[in-house]
């Protein structure tokens, strides 16, 4: 829920002239003092406030932060309801799941500014650092059955076009997508995204989804491990250093999963029509490795040929024969330095 302080930033941001303080505490029906002391408060977190006597604030150096007044500054004032944005975490998803236990609504989101152990896919970590990365999870409360699991593996696809279209609207960039879920810029990985499906065993139903997504935004290219350094990059360093407000982009992706709640899995054929145009796997030459070995000596090549309506890829084997995989690790040759 936000607070005095991130009711005035979220003014001070959308105002580019100066803003009375007895303006902004007729607004928020708060107190001269009240709004002194929020303004401190701001000031203390980096932001730059000019202030005049007679003209009253203006924010004049608008620093990378993530809170709730940065989101109420882009966002209706209803949707904060239910986003929860936090300093540090363990990992987002699992806070998340610990809310979905709890009850909360779909479309919950849990954003953070850092994750001390943030999750990869197929048990891997995610490097999390703090003033520089987007780590978010959204809540998705779907009445379907888990014998709809090809149905539900496709709502990875379609976070993928989300963010690709959030990173559009929000930075001007369109990235690519490696099969299945990889986010990319200029062929290296930008943002990932892991997926958690909670079952209740008896009744078999589904008690939620929890899309986790980590998005690399200012991170300089040395900031990244040697063994990432042909892999992973971020926004900022894909395109010349260009610092990017994050909350800006964090705005667009939760207009986008709204949107894709609102639609999924009913809708396909927009998402399959993006997800096909921003796909790089199709046409080149892949290894299909198995999840549980991660050795290139049990790889299987063949050519990546389509994806299928049901966003899994089509694979034709140097053998000749065809097959249609729905999840798993599809390396493409020549990318993230795979040969
Ligand atoms: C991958 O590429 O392996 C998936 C990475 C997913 C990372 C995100 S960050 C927000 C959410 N919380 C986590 O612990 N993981 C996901």
């Amino acid at each position: 829920m936000p607070g005095t302080k991130d009711y005035v930033l979220a003014d001070l941001i959308n105002n580019e002239t100066y803003l009375s303080g007895e303006k902004l505490s007729s607004k928020l029906n708060i107190s001269r003092a009240a709004i002194n002391t929020a303004v401190k408060a701001l000031r203390a977190d980096g932001y730059v406030i000019d202030s005049s006597t007679n003209k009253g604030y203006k924010l004049t150096e608008h620093p990378d932060k993530l809170n709730a007044g940065e989101l109420l500054a882009l966002l209706p004032e209803k949707r904060l309801d239910t986003i929860t944005c936090l300093d540090t975490v363990t990992s987002t998803n699992k806070i998340a799941k610990d809310l979905c236990y709890d009850g909360a609504p779909a479309g919950t989101v849990v954003l953070a500014n850092h994750q001390s152990a943030g999750k990869g896919r197929l048990g891997r970590s995610f490097i999390s650092p703090p003033d520089t990365g987007i780590y978010l999870s959204y809540l998705l409360r779907p009445s379907l059955s888990p014998d709809k699991i090809a149905t539900i593996s496709t709502v990875t696809a379609w976070t993928a076009v989300a963010v690709c279209n959030a990173i559009e609207n929000a930075c001007g960039i369109r990235p690519e997508i490696k099969w299945v879920n990889d986010v990319l810029v200029n062929s290296m990985k930008i943002c990932g995204i892991l997926t958690e499906m909670f079952v209740e065993t008896e009744s078999g139903l589904i008690t939620g989804i929890v899309i986790g997504i980590g998005i690399n935004v200012n991170q300089k290219q040395t900031d990244f491990p040697p063994e990432l350094q042909e892999i992973a990059s971020s926004l900022s360093a894909q395109d010349g250093g260009t610092k990017f407000l994050r909350a800006t982009i964090v705005a667009e992706l939760i207009k986008e999963l709204d949107r894709l709640a609102a639609n999924w899995p009913h809708n396909a054929s927009e998402y399959l029509a993006m997800y096909r145009s921003s796909c790089v796997t199709i046409g080149k030459e892949v290894d299909v490795v198995s999840v549980h070995t991660d050795s290139k000596d049990n790889a299987r090549r063949g050519v990546a040929v389509a994806i299928n309506e049901d966003f899994s890829i089509k694979v034709r084997f140097n053998d000749g024969h065809e097959e249609n995989l729905s999840s798993g690790e599809v390396r493409v040759r020549g990318l993230y330095g795979y040969s």
